[in-house]
């Protein structure tokens, strides 16, 4: 065993405050799923870090532990929720209305334990979700208060629940497109643009800064830009924070990150994707406005591009024609329903077609990644690991990652980062598959 990459960690003591902001389908699925798993009432299907298990050594070694029994985590008992919404739905409610667990199996057994989850007022401002109106609303005369505020709440909930620490992941709502501009360049500029309420300075933006100065990790599930920019990443630096996004990886997405890579490695080529969607939910709708929409449609077009690298195989991918689409449609709710015709061609040129039809539960998808990273930032936090945590892109749709570096979509590369890097804050060794030391060759 290689120690000396052991890194120290402290150990997982005491409750964690896991802060969701949002408390829509994704979030309240997400709560919901882990109070029942706490009361053995259902399964956490989904979630590496409940049930996924991580290989060390040689093959012939046969130690293969829970990922749960190697890193230190926090236990599911040990999490403590909360939540800001601009709807005042408590969870049990917000669970009703996102129509995603079965009423009476999964919701009212659990009624009085979610009805406990009341959302806090939200930093929200309807030019940035202009389907959504809200009346939890704070009020401030500049945006810096309106991130005062969110830092207020946060000690408070903190005190208030005994928490040893906290993590916040965002699970609101897809907000407009918004460029990297002046005002996200560097910490003055930025609170400069807070002070005077800069259109560019988004709420979610508010809430990376508040989650940062209380040296909270934060992890973006939303397509926004958020902490994705120079300014905060260099302040989750100086104040030794974990941060990370952006987009879950759930449904569509994530077949493109594993099919993609299958035609790159055959060297078959891709004329053509064409995906589109049918979804009913309160996210369809925000999705419905072209300006949420095109924020979320830089994330999704942004995969085949880095996977398939058209600059280098010209012949293969350079006239690929990828289109996304996304339409509302009430009717399906939470299910939603996503197809994907790829023109691909193989051999001398020749055409063949690939259906994909997924009819899949979004938050279904979405609640053991809210899951997962909400154990990993804080893994991450008492390892000293802080700023951009690219080891979990696996969980993103758009990694951040590190000035300079293009990022790895590859669903199973992202795979194998992850698992190396648990690997390496334990000081074991790396795993690279070579596996030439099994082989009479090997041994020469
Ligand atoms: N479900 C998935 O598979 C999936 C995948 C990738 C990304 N996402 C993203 O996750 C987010 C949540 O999805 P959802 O299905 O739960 O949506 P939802 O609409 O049910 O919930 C979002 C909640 O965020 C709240 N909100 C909006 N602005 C806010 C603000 N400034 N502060 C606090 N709360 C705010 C809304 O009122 C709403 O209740 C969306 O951005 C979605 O695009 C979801």
């Amino acid at each position: 065993m290689a120690e000396s990459t052991a890194r120290t960690i402290s150990p997982a003591q005491g409750k964690l405050g896991v802060l969701c902001v949002g408390l829509g389908a994704v979030a309240s699925t997400f709560i919901a799923g882990v109070e029942l798993a706490r009361r053995d009432k259902a399964r956490p299907f989904g979630s590496l870090t409940q049930l996924a298990t991580i290989r060390l050594g040689k093959r012939t070694e046969n130690r293969t532990p829970l990922i749960k029994d190697f890193v230190p985590l926090t236990a599911l008992d040990d999490l403590v929720f909360g939540a800001w919404d601009p709807i005042p739905d408590d969870c049990y409610e917000a669970c009703l209305k996102c129509g995603v667990f079965d009423k009476h199996e999964h919701v009212i057994p659990i009624k009085s334990y979610l009805q406990g989850i009341k959302p806090m007022p939200a930093a929200f401002d309807q030019h940035y979700v202009k389907r959504l109106q809200g009346t939890n609303v704070k009020s401030g005369k500049t945006k810096r208060d309106l991130a005062e505020a969110l830092r207020k709440d946060i000690r408070e909930f903190k005190a208030k629940n005994g928490c040893d620490r906290l993590v916040i992941v965002w699970c609101a709502s897809t907000e407009i497109f918004i460029q990297p501009g002046p005002a996200h360049q560097t910490l003055a500029s930025f609170e400069k643009a807070m002070d005077g309420n800069d259109i560019t300075i988004a709420p979610s933006m508010l809430y990376a800064y508040a989650a940062i100065m209380e040296g909270v990790p934060f992890a973006n599930g939303a397509p926004n830009l958020t902490v994705d920019v120079p300014a905060l990443e260099q302040l989750a630096k100086d104040k030794k924070v974990a941060i990370g996004g952006k987009d879950f990886k759930t449904g569509q997405t994530m077949l493109k990150t594993v099919l993609s890579p299958m035609f790159k490695a055959r060297m078959l080529g891709v004329a053509g994707w064409y995906s589109t969607n049918i979804l009913g939910n309160r996210d369809g709708e925000v999705l419905d406005d072209p300006e949420s929409f095109k924020t979320k449609e830089e994330s999704k077009l942004g995969v085949l591009e880095y996977i398939l690298q058209p600059k280098m195989y010209p012949e293969l991918y350079g006239n690929l024609y990828h289109k996304v689409r996304i339409n509302y449609y009430p009717p399906r709710g939470d299910n939603k329903e996503g197809w994907d015709n790829i023109d691909i061609f193989g051999w001398c040129g020749y055409p063949m077609q690939i259906k994909v039809d997924f009819l899949c539960r979004d938050s279904i998808l979405a609640a053991p990644l809210v899951l997962d990273l909400a154990l990993f930032f804080d893994l991450a936090q008492r390892a000293g690991m802080s700023g951009v945590q690219e080891w979990l892109s696996f969980y993103f749709k758009s990694p951040q990652v590190a000035p300079g570096l293009y990022p790895e979509h590859d669903l199973f590369i992202q795979h194998t980062k992850l698992k190396n890097t648990l690997r390496w804050m334990m000081g074991e060794e790396q795993i690279t598959h070579l596996g030439s030391e099994y082989y009479e060759y090997g041994k020469e």
